[in-house]
């Protein structure tokens, strides 16, 4: 007797299962990018947001699915019946957070120059940054279970590393590429070393939903808000006494 064979064989079964109900997985992958474009910011599978954890929902008929999908319209316009069928097909799936969350084959990491420890150190403000810029957090959402969840500004991050690549996002994050992002660091300079541990830590949390609940969620938009008509107001005001001035002269 084998026994590494018959390890082995233990370890397979679960991948070989799957595709005996391939079409339904296609469905629920399918589900699971509708479900990211219209309806992650307020569901999870597996804990509560804004709305409910929908693991829960896994029990109920699909007639009062369909009922529920409609008052989701109202926030989200119109769902089609193959879109229904889709967040069906994800809702009844086994594991419908892994189908939203895939975990990430070793093989294909991208290797990176930076530490992810040392820039999730700097991202939460723990090391500070060289030349004394504000930590991402105070603005990014945080990626940690516990503690203060979220930053004031609540931008999650989440996939921003998949959309940038590595190269890319260490030199929009060197440069503060992003126009809200660039005043604070105008003459807080991010290294090069500190942007590749930031895209290293970026890259770690990618896949990885930002910690949120729903207090901070409000707050944050109360703040979110304030800030940016606090940006406003300031343009604006220079703007009006521009004009005054050319009309005294
Ligand atoms: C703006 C926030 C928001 C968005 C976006 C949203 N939902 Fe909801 N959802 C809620 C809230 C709040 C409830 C609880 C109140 C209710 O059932 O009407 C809810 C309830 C539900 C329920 C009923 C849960 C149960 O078992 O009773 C389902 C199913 C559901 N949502 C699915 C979706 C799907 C699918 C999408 C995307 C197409 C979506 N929701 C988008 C906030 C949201
Ligand atoms: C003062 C608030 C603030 C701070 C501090 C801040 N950001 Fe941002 N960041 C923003 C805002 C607002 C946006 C989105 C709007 C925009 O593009 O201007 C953004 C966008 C981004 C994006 C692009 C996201 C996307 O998907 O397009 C990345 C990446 C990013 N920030 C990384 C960082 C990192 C890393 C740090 C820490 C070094 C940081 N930010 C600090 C406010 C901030």
């Amino acid at each position: 007797m084998n026994f590494k064979k018959l390890f082995a064989g233990f370890i397979l079964l679960p991948v070989a299962i799957p595709t005996f109900a391939q079409t339904d997985s296609l469905l629920a992958g399918q589900g699971a990018d509708f479900f990211k474009s219209k309806c992650i910011s307020c569901h999870a599978f597996g804990k509560v947001l804004v709305g409910t954890d929908l693991s829960l929902s896994k029990t109920k008929t699909d007639a009062d699915l369909n009922l529920a999908f409609d008052r989701m319209e109202a926030m989200v316009g119109p769902i089609s019946v193959d879109q229904r069928n889709q967040l069906l097909a994800l809702i009844h799936a086994e594991n419908p957070d892994g189908i939203l969350n895939p975990p990430v084959p070793e093989g294909i990491v991208e290797k990176l120059p930076g530490d992810p420890a040392a820039g999730e150190s700097l991202y939460y403000g723990e090391t500070a940054l060289t030349n004394g810029g504000m930590s991402c957090v105070s603005c990014h959402s945080s990626f940690r279970n516990s503690g203060p969840g979220g930053g004031k500004l609540g931008l999650p991050l989440t996939g921003t590393f998949s959309k940038f690549g590595g190269s890319g996002l260490t030199s929009a994050i060197k440069n503060a590429a992003f126009p809200t992002m660039r005043e604070p660091y105008r003459n807080h300079e991010i290294t090069q070393t500190e942007a590749e541990h930031l895209t290293a830590y970026l890259q770690s949390v990618d896949a990885q939903p930002e910690y949120t609940n729903s207090f901070t969620l409000i707050f944050s938009s109360l703040i979110g808000g304030a800030f940016l008509f606090g940006i406003l107001g300031v343009l604006y005001r220079n703007r009006l006494i521009s004009v005054r001035q050319t009309l005294k002269s």
